[in-house]
């Protein structure tokens, strides 16, 4: 007797969900991501994350380190395998989808450390970024215009990317991410080993750029003062898990987020 639902109960616990039946909690959102779970190995680095973040807006996610802020923006870029869980970019399913192909339906992710290639000149730098694009009139009106949002980087077409400061490479990371056009971009603590006034001239670009470049920012950052100012959404994660959700400017005013992000 029991033998039968015991059965169909063990069936549908390692039975696939059929996702496509079922209607995402942030259906209608520019990215929807639904219980996402990843593991290393035994680590569970996050634990059934849910969200959603919609067109125009500039979110942040806040943490201490190892919350699991790069894994939630690798794992959406698909660098970072899911262990559970469905991520949707416009309506689409790209929770198996290849990075490569992410990129190209409008993602781009700039990873923590500004990964720019040192041994090739900014202009190379850019059109490396470009490599989603073919025609080169394009590309050449695409860097004219990282040019005009970051002017030091035109002083420095020329020179080897290793031998700019790290704020330059930030902004060289950033400009190269944006030359493939996407429409939402993942931002690693983009103030990460930056100075102060660096990190205020970045978080300046990266508003100016969600403004003029209608382009959707999802930033992870240890930074937390300059995130929730810079935000219109802002999440504060803790191992693996969201604890808290609110506009920038509440979380700025919240006791806990004082006491445990910003030292006070
Ligand atoms: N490749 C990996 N193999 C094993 N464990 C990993 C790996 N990458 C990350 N982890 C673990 O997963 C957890 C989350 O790491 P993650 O890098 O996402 O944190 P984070 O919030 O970005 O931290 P930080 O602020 O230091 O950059 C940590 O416990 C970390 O040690
Ligand atoms: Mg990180």
């Amino acid at each position: 007797m029991t033998s039968g639902f015991k059965l169909a109960s063990i069936a549908s616990k390692f039975m696939p969900r059929e996702k496509s039946m079922v209607k995402p909690r942030n259906a209608g959102m520019m990215l929807e991501v639904d219980d996402l779970v990843v593991s290393y190995g035994a680590i569970k680095a996050l634990k059934g994350i849910s969200f959603g973040i919609a067109k125009g807006e500039i979110v942040s996610f806040i943490g201490a380190n190892g919350a699991g802020k790069s894994t939630l923006l690798n794992s959406i870029a698909s660098i970072v395998e899911k262990s559970a869980g469905s991520v949707f970019f416009e309506g689409r399913n790209i929770t198996h989808s290849k990075t490569n192909d992410i990129v190209k339906s409008g993602i781009c992710l700039v990873p923590e450390g500004r990964r720019v290639f040192a041994d090739l000149t900014v202009d190379e730098n850019l059109d490396m970024g470009a490599y989603t694009i073919d025609d080169k009139k394009v590309i050449d009106a695409r860097k004219e215009e990282m040019f005009s949002i970051f002017e030091i980087l035109k002083a420095r077409r020329e020179q080897k990317a290793a031998t700019l400061s790290g704020g330059e490479q930030q902004m060289l990371a950033i400009a190269r991410a944006l030359m493939s056009s996407p429409r939402l971009i993942l931002l690693d603590e983009p103030g990460l080993g930056l100075a102060p006034l660096m990190v205020e001239a970045i978080f300046r670009i990266i508003s100016d750029i969600s403004k003029k470049n209608d382009v959707t920012i999802l930033l992870v950052e240890q930074n937390a003062k300059m995130a929730l100012k810079a935000s219109t959404r802002a999440f504060v994660m803790e191992s693996g898990n969201i604890v808290l959700e609110g506009s920038g400017d509440e979380l700025l005013k919240s006791e806990k987020v004082r006491k445990a992000y910003l030292g006070e």
